[in-house]
This record gives C-alpha cells, sequence and structure tokens, in this order.
C-alpha cells in the first residue's frame, strides 16, 4: 500500500501545509495510507482532529525512511531525505538548493518541482505557482491599503469628497491581475505597466487603464510559452520615463514584474520613489528574484524620503488557510496524475510529468540545470 508522508513544515514563517483533510481524504479513497506529523496543519488553521477524521494517522515525529511519497510546501532541509525510489512533491527551489538536488539525485530519490509544472491548459489544476502568486497579489493590495494614510475608494461624506486612490501596478501576470481586481474592488483607479502586449485588453476588462510605450511596438516583449522577454537597459530606461509620470501622481505601486530565469528587471530606481508622494506605499512582489525597486528590502519596512517600501517575500503564507487548501488540490491534482492502480507510474514520455521532474533514474531532469551541476 502506497504510502504517503505530510511532515510539518519547519522554515521560519512557511505556515502553510502540502495536504488538508479534504486532500487526505481523497487520498485514502484511492488506497493509500497518509501521514501526517502531529500540528503540521496547526499553522493553517487545520486540525489534527480533522486530519484523524479524514482518515489520517497522526505522527509524533516524519519518519522519511518508509514513505514513498512526500508532499512539502518548501524545499527540504538538510536533514530531510526520502528513502531511494521515492517521490517528493514540493516548491523545491532547486536552483537556490543545488546541494539538495544533488542529495536526491544520489539518493535515487525521484521529484516534482512545482515551479516547474508546465502552464498549460492540462496542467492548470496542478499550477501552484498560480495560485500563490494570486494569493500574493491579493494581500499585496491589502498591504498597501492598510500602510496608506488614506482611504482606497471615492466617498462622498458630509464632510465633504475624498478623491479615490491611485495605484500602479507594475506587471500583469497572475499576482498582477488579482492585484488589479483587488484594488478596483476597493474602489482605487488603477493603472498597469506590461511589456506583453497582450495583457492590455485584459487589463481593461478589470477597469483599469494600461500604460502605452510606443516602443513595445517595434520590439514586442513576448517570449516562448507566454512569459515576457528580457528587455534591454535602454528599453527599461525609457519604460522608467515613462512610469515616473504616472508614478509620481500615484498613492501606491504593487510590483509583480518578473522574467523567467533572470533577475527581477529594475523598474523603480531611488530617484523615481524620491518623485513619488511622501505617505505613499510601494509593494514589491519581486523580491525572491532581487526586487524590482532599488531600495527593496526582503521582509523589512524601509521608509525614503516618506515613502514607505514592503518587500514581503512569502505573502501567500501570511494566507495559509486558504493559501493550503489551493496548494493542497494542486498537488493532489499532480500526484493523482502519476498514480495508477495504488502505484507511481512516471512516465516520461508525457509532457507534464517531464517537465515537472527534477530528479528520477538517478539523474537531474531541467537541462539547464543538469548542465550547472555538472559543470
Ligand atoms: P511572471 O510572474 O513570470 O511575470 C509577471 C509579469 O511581469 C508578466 O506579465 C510579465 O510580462 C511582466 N513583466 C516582465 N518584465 C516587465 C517589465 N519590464 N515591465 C512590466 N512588466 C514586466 O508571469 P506569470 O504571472 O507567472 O504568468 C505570465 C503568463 O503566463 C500569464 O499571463 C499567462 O499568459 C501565462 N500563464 C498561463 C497559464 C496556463 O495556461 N495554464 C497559467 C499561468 C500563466
Amino acid at each position: 500500500m502506497l504510502e504517503i508522508l505530510v511532515p510539518r513544515e519547519r522554515r521560519t514563517g512557511e505556515a502553510r501545509v502540502a495536504a488538508t483533510p479534504e486532500t487526505v481524504k481523497k487520498l485514502i479513497k484511492d488506497g493509500a495510507t497518509v501521514r501526517v506529523e502531529r500540528g503540521a496543519g496547526a499553522g493553517s488553521y487545520f486540525a489534527d482532529a480533522d486530519y484523524e477524521a479524514a482518515g489520517a494517522q497522526l505522527v509524533e515525529r516524519p519518519d522519511w525512511t518508509t514513505a514513498d511519497v512526500v508532499l512539502k510546501v518548501g524545499p527540504l532541509a538538510d536533514d530531510e531525505t526520502p528513502k531511494a525510489g521515492a517521490l517528493v512533491i514540493g516548491f523545491l527551489a532547486p536552483y537556490k538548493n543545488l546541494e539538495t538536488v544533488r542529495r536526491l539525485v544520489s539518493a535515487n530519490v525521484s521529484s516534482f518541482a512545482l515551479e516547474q509544472v508546465p502552464r498549460t491548459t492540462r496542467a492548470q489544476s496542478m499550477d501552484a505557482l498560480s495560485s500563490q502568486a494570486s494569493i500574493g497579489g491579493y494581500k499585496a493590495v491589502l498591504l498597501a491599503a492598510l500602510h496608506l494614510p488614506k482611504y482606497f475608494p471615492l466617498l462622498m461624506t458630509a464632510a465633504g469628497t475624498i478623491k479615490p486612490a491611485r495605484v500602479v501596478i507594475m506587471g500583469a501576470g497572475v499576482a498582477g491581475l488579482q492585484a488589479i481586481g483587488t484594488a478596483r474592488r476597493l474602489g482605487a483607479v488603477v493603472e498597469v505597466s506590461d511589456i506583453r502586449a497582450v495583457v492590455k485588453e485584459q487589463v481593461e476588462s478589470l477597469g483599469a487603464r494600461f500604460i502605452e510605450l510606443p516602443i513595445l511596438e517595434a520590439s514586442g516583449g513576448e517570449g516562448s510559452g507566454g512569459y515576457a522577454r528580457e528587455m534591454g537597459e535602454d528599453f527599461l530606461r525609457r519604460q522608467r520615463e515613462i512610469v515616473e509620470r504616472h508614478l509620481a501622481a500615484a498613492d501606491a505601486a504593487i510590483t509583480t514584474a518578473l522574467v523567467p530565469g533572470k533577475p527581477a528587471p529594475r523598474l523603480l530606481t531611488t530617484a523615481m520613489v524620491e518623485k513619488m508622494r511622501p505617505g505613499s506605499v510601494v509593494v514589491d512582489l519581486a523580491i525572491e528574484q532581487g526586487g524590482n525597486c532599488e531600495l527593496s528590502r526582503a521582509d523589512e519596512e524601509v521608509v525614503h524620503q516618506g515613502v514607505h517600501i514592503l518587500a514581503p517575500s512569502n505573502l501567500p503564507a501570511t494566507m495559509p488557510h486558504d493559501a493550503s487548501l489551493l496548494f493542497a488540490r494542486n498537488t493532489l491534482a499532480l500526484l493523482q496524475y502519476v498514480l495508477k492502480d495504488g502505484a507511481i507510474r512516471l512516465d516520461t514520455e508525457d509532457e507534464i510529468v517531464r517537465g515537472s521532474l527534477l530528479t528520477h533514474d538517478g539523474k537531474v531532469w531541467p537541462p539547464d540545470l543538469a548542465a550547472r551541476l555538472s559543470g
């Protein structure tokens, strides 16, 4: 019988859990035994008793030597190594944890890095990057609203009218689109900058204004797979000149701009922040990749000439209940995809399996990572 382990996340600030009573129940129905470390769901408000009621066995300490499958949220700690032939699923952050990748290969462990799951229609239910980015976008707007010394919505009061807040959102991928929707629901006037021209229509359908970058027409900002491509310094300088005018009139800026495999583009320089109004707020969601704002410091609040700059590195973990609900469903979908008659079958010819594999069969699967590790 397949044994699945759900350990408690040990990374500081990580309140999420990789399986919930809902997903445990489904795994047990599929014929698995599920062992949940006592307290694993506490940070996200899933009680031990609910896991037990769903059919899980609670364990005091996770036993990594017997589990066939380990479900994780974040990367593996140094003392967390599954047995040979086991499968581990999670945001394994392989490029930042090269030693872990080496360890998994030498221990002959198979692993799926959730950040690699292909962004295709077929794999949508397994796309944890999207479910968590969306939470980040939502929470970033709430953070900005909390820090602003003023209202978000237009208000007509007996004491007169309050103008709505103006929010500039940079990068309209999954996080940015959710940020737009949230800021609009709170009544702000929203302007958006992105380098992929296809985004314009989505932005406008959410009731926001797209900041035109005339320079885009010639160059085009779309790379492979629907993602942005890296733009040259000359382009970024001209983009900054255009966006600067909008920022000077804004109350908040939410930055979410990323280019796969590259450091985050520098969109807000110190000089631009200095042109923003005192009391305004920047929330930089790109900090894990170095940040979009020059002044951002991970998980610190920087105040520069009256502008508050926040760069939270793990916002989804600050909304751990719903973040875990969605994350656990994504993980379940991926696991069920490779579960055939109660056993794991990894068909490496399958696009989703091949794309998501980090290690398997004693090797590293992403070609660029394999090259880096052998070089
Ligand atoms: P991401 O996190 O890599 O990037 C965020 C945004 O930053 C992107 O919209 C990108 O164009 C923008 N950006 C990059 N450089 C910029 C610059 N200099 N200025 C302003 N903006 C800049 O992207 P994310 O959120 O992971 O998704 C991007 C796209 O991938 C989606 O819009 C969609 O087309 C596609 N996707 C498809 C899915 C599916 O089919 N299942 C699921 C999720 C995403």
